[in-house]
C-alpha cells in the first residue's frame, strides 16, 4: 500500500482542509477528469456522450455525511431532478443512480436510518417511474450494517435495488454468499475507505485474493454481478471466472470510474461487454477526489499544481 493512502484518506475526513481546499477554484484542474460538472445538466450531456459510445451510466450526486436534515432533503431533490432530466432525454433505459445513504440522513441523531429509509424510497419510487434503478453506495465498514438492513426493507418494495460490497471487508464473502440470489444486483468493489485492522485486510494482495473469493461466490450465484474495479488483473481474471461458471455476456456487467481507463472502458464494451460508467456530479468533490487521490497518489502533483496555478 503506498505510503500516502492513509494520510490522504485522513484528510479526506478532515472538515477544515474540505473547507479550504473546496473554496479554490479547481474546477480545470485535476477535478474535472474525474468530475464532469456541477450541474445535473452537464451530468445529463456526460451520460449522453458515453451512452453514444455504448456505455452505461451510474450517476452519484456528489454530497455525504449530512448532519443536516434539509441538506439531505435538498439531496433528494436533487436526485428527482436528475432522474427526470434522464428521463426527458430518454436515458433511463442505459443510466440509473447510486445513492449515498449518509447523504440523506443515514447520520442525522436520533432517526436517520429511518429518515435515510424513507429518503432512499422517495428516490426508487421515482427511478422506478423513470424506467430504471437505484444503488446503494457502501460507505465505511461503521455502516455496513445499517446499510443491508435499509436495502432489505427497500427490496420489499424494489427488488431491483442494487448493493455495494467491497472485498476489503473480512464479513464481505459472507454477505456475497447472501446476497448471491435471483434477482440481486451487487456492485462488488475493493472498498474506498480507511478501515481498520481486526475489520479489513491491509495487505493489497489479502485485498485481491478477497476479491477473487467474492467474484467466484457472485458468478456462480443467481444473482447479477457488477464487477467494479480498474485492476486489469481482476478484469482477466473475472472474464476468465465468468466463462468457467458459464455466465452469457449481459448476465454480469463491469463498472469503472468516470475518468478512469476510459481506453479500457471502449475496449470491454466493443468485445460485447456491458460495461457502466460512474459519473460522481456536483459541487461536494472534495470527499471524492481526496479518495482518488489515495488511489493513485501520482496524481497529486497534478492536484496541487492545479491549486497553485488558479
Ligand atoms: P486498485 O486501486 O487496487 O488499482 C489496481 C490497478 O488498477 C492499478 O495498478 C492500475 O493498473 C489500475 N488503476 C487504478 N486506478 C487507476 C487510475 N486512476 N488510472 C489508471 N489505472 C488505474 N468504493 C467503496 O468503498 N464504496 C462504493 O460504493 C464504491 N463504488 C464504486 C463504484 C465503481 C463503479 C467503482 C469502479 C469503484 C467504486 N468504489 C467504491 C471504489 C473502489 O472501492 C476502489 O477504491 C477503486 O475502484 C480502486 O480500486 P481498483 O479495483 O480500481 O484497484
Amino acid at each position: 500500500m503506498s505510503l500516502l493512502r492513509q494520510p490522504l484518506l485522513l484528510l479526506a475526513r478532515s472538515a477544515a482542509v474540505k473547507k479550504m481546499v473546496s473554496t479554490m477554484p479547481v474546477s480545470a484542474g485535476i477535478v474535472r477528469s474525474y468530475v464532469p460538472g456541477e450541474t445535473t445538466d452537464s451530468a445529463v450531456e456526460a451520460t449522453g456522450r458515453l451512452v453514444d459510445d455504448g456505455l452505461r451510466v451510474t450517476l452519484d450526486h456528489l454530497g455525504e455525511d449530512t448532519l443536516d436534515a434539509e441538506q439531505a432533503e435538498a439531496t433528494v431533490a436533487a436526485y428527482l431532478d436528475v432522474l427526470a432530466a434522464l428521463s426527458a432525454r430518454g436515458l433511463t433505459r442505459h443510466a440509473e443512480v447510486s445513492v449515498k445513504l449518509s447523504a440523506i440522513g443515514q447520520f442525522l441523531p436520533e432517526s436517520g436510518q429511518k429518515i435515510a429509509l424513507e429518503n432512499a424510497r422517495t428516490i426508487c419510487r421515482a427511478a422506478r417511474n423513470a424506467g430504471t434503478t437505484v444503488t446503494l453506495d457502501m460507505e465505511d465498514h461503521t455502516t455496513t450494517d445499517s446499510t443491508l438492513s435499509i436495502l432489505r426493507e427497500l427490496r420489499k418494495d424494489f427488488p431491483e435495488t442494487g448493493a455495494v460490497l467491497q472485498a476489503a471487508l473480512k464479513r464481505t464473502e459472507a454477505d456475497c454468499r447472501a446476497l448471491a440470489h435471483e434477482g440481486s444486483r451487487v456492485r462488488l468493489c475493493k472498498g474506498a475507505y480507511l478501515e481498520p485492522e481486526d475489520v479489513a485486510f491491509q495487505d493489497k494482495t489479502e485485498i485481491d485474493k478477497s476479491y477473487v473469493r467474492c467474484l467466484k461466490v457472485l458468478l456462480a450465484g443467481e444473482g447479477y454481478p457488477m464487477i467494479a474495479t480498474h485492476d486489469p488483473r481482476m478484469v482477466e481474471i473475472a472474464s476468465s471466472l465468468a466463462s468457467r461458471y458459464g455466465r452469457a455476456q449481459g448476465s454480469y456487467e463491469y463498472q469503472m470510474l468516470y475518468g478512469i481507463r476510459p481506453e479500457e472502458q471502449r475496449r470491454l464494451a466493443a468485445a460485447g461487454e456491458t460495461v457502466r460508467v460512474y459519473i460522481p456530479y456536483g459541487l461536494e468533490w472534495y470527499g471524492y477526489l481526496m479518495r482518488r487521490l489515495a488511489e493513485r497518489p501520482q496524481n497529486l502533483t497534478f492536484f496541487l499544481r492545479s491549486l497553485i496555478s488558479k
